[in-house]
């Protein structure tokens, strides 16, 4: 399975479901100032989650791209994304748990779709709490459809809770569907709910039913929403039984070309490169992303632009540590349009604008490194018989210069030298 073939059954199963397929909204809010980013399917649509009539209808389904950067020090492990794709469907006050279930249920089973095993799925129910009850209506309508009380876990607000999307709005229990792979249980009480890796999580389906209010209490939404999401990449690398998202399809093209670029071969087991190939793979995916959207974000000091920027620069530190020559961020991104082109057309309109932006980032980024690799010679120089750099000194460049402080730990470490962080 392929992340092409993935999208077009995705979308192909909900039209079959009377939904219309919407296009995949900016990935800079239009109507939420408290976030740079669109992080889940569910931003753009607040509006119509809370009873606004959508021009399309009652029954939506969508492929989002999304951008969450909470966990940027962790990408380069197998997992970690910064930008990704989430396909969902939508119901606007239309079906609810029921139907909604049972969509998910034969999207997942049929063999004209995923034509997964009823043996190989089990699911997550919300438990209930203070703010809402057991959410029997789910937990019974999964036994209805064949899967057994033992593979249906009951767990609490941090597991099956989605929303809202800032800090009020709406929001609902969930339920998760799993695939269970032949890693072997980990215990008597191994379940969907334990991250022991013998479950893995596909997808989500949430009932908005609920709009939290400022003071934390949750109050029941005049109209009840179904709102579900699943990850295309990690959902295309369970599917096929890849170890990580870095070895689907959706990144072949890309790390090819980095391979190309600096002369080695991607290789998950090579652990001397294989964090720098998929942080360069990653970050310039996600700047072609952001520059690629329809509002022109440029790298800055200051909101999206702050946060591209630091893309940029990461991937051009690390793609140095993997020999590449200057200019080849823009190179990298090309692939990234290419690949996109069909499914979020304004890249191509875009393109120009992009490879333009990574060329004057990276120009501007290398005259950073010089002046801030000279400003660092200077203060070793005054460092006399000492072999830790002053904590001030690395502020110093990283503030003053916008020397990063990994670049100020490498040059200590060629001299010899620590750094007092
Ligand atoms: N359906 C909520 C999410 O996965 O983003």
């Amino acid at each position: 399975m392929k992340a092409y073939d993935l999208r077009k059954k995705y979308l192909s199963f909900f039209q079959s479901k009377g939904h219309s397929v919407i296009k995949s909204a900016s990935l800079i809010p239009d109507n939420d100032p408290t976030v740079l980013f669109t992080t889940a399917g569910m931003h753009p649509l607040v509006p119509y989650l809370l009873g606004g009539k959508h021009p399309q209808g009652t029954r939506l389904t969508d492929v989002q791209k999304c951008i969450r950067t909470g966990d940027i020090d962790e990408v380069g492990d197998p997992v970690h994304l910064t930008f990704f794709e989430m396909l969902g469907n939508w119901s606007l006050g239309d079906y609810f748990k029921k139907e909604a279930i049972e969509f998910s249920f034969e999207f997942l089973t049929s063999k004209e779709y995923l034509g997964i095993p009823v043996e190989m799925l089990a699911v997550t129910v919300f438990a209930g709490d203070e703010n809402a009850p057991f959410d029997e209506e789910a937990f019974n309508q999964w036994r209805s459809l064949g899967i057994p009380e033992k593979r249906i876990a009951k767990c609490a607000k941090e597991d099956n809770w989605w929303g809202p999307a800032g800090i009020t709005g709406p929001c609902g229990p969930d339920t998760e569907m799993f695939i269970i792979t032949d890693k072997e249980p980990c215990g008597p009480d191994c379940s969907p709910a334990c991250d022991c890796g013998r479950y893995l999580e596909i997808w989500n389906d949430v009932f908005m039913q609920y709009n939290k209010q400022a003071d934390g209490s949750f109050i029941p939404l005049k109209q009840k929403n179904v709102d579900t999401g699943m990850g295309l990449e990690r959902t295309i690398c369970v599917l096929t039984g890849k170890k990580s998202v870095y070895e689907t399809d959706a990144f072949a093209d890309i790390l090819a070309k980095i391979g190309e670029l600096c002369g080695k071969t991607y290789d998950p087991n090579d652990t001397e490169n294989v964090r720098a190939f998929r942080i360069v793979a990653d970050h310039t995916r996600t700047a072609t992303m952001i520059m690629g959207d329809r509002k022109g974000v440029t790298p800055s000091n200051v909101d999206q632009g702050y946060v591209l920027r630091r893309l940029i620069r990461r991937a051009v530190r690390f793609g140095m540590e993997l020999g590449m020559q200057e200019g080849f961020t823009a190179e990298i991104g090309k692939v990234v349009i290419e690949q996109y082109a069909e499914v979020y057309p304004e890249l191509k309109q875009n393109e120009a604008f992009v490879l333009e932006q990574f060329k004057l980032e990276e120009t501007r980024f290398a005259r950073t490194l010089r002046q801030g690799e000279r400003e660092f010679e200077k203060a070793v120089s005054r460092m006399g018989e000492s072999k830790v750099i002053d904590g001030m000194v690395a502020f110093n460049l990283y503030a003053t210069y916008g020397f990063p402080i990994e670049m100020t730990r490498e040059l200590a470490r060629e001299h010899g030298l620590t750094v007092d962080e």
